[in-house]
């Protein structure tokens, strides 16, 4: 079975989609047959294209996200992803309570995939400068790799 990825944040602008780039970039260097997707437990940016500043970031490093559209996590993800990793603690616990009885889906945090940062959030750059969405991009990167790295020799 194709492993399928779901990366979550809050508004799935900034950090979701940047993750979603980035695995999708590592999958592609290794030739590794992957779904990936992204989503937000928040609604307001549904429809959206991600924040020119992610835009802008995923370009300099050679990808293009101005296609991606936001959406809102669903009780069909738990069933349909065999993995869903969540930016922070907080939409962590919250997909914990959207979790429904049969869901498949395991649960993790970007960088419980890096090792030695296991347990760490990857800060919202949402309110804070364009250097913020450099530092998302290193850390979504580094967790793309160890996620990547797993599913291939799983
Ligand atoms: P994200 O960042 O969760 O990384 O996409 C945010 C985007 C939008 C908002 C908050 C965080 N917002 O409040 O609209």
């Amino acid at each position: 079975m194709t492993p399928s990825v779901l990366f979550v944040c809050l508004g799935n602008i900034c950090r979701s989609p940047l993750a979603e780039a980035a695995l999708r970039a590592e999958a592609q260097r290794l030739t590794l047959d992957l779904i990936v997707d992204s989503a937000g437990t928040g609604d307001w940016h549904a429809g959206d294209p991600p924040d020119p500043r992610a835009q802008a970031t995923a370009l300099r490093h050679g990808v293009d996200i101005s296609s991606y559209r936001g959406r809102q996590v669903k009780p069909a993800d738990f069933r349909r992803f065999t993995h869903i990793v969540a930016l922070d603690h907080n939409n962590l616990s919250n997909l914990r309570r959207l979790a429904p009885a049969d869901g498949v889906a395991e649960l993790s945090l970007m960088l419980d995939h890096v090792p030695g940062r296991e347990g760490q959030p990857v800060a919202d750059p949402y309110f804070g400068d364009e250097d913020g969405f450099e530092i998302t991009w290193a850390e979504v990167v580094e967790g793309a790799k160890g996620l990547a790295a797993r599913l291939r020799s799983a």
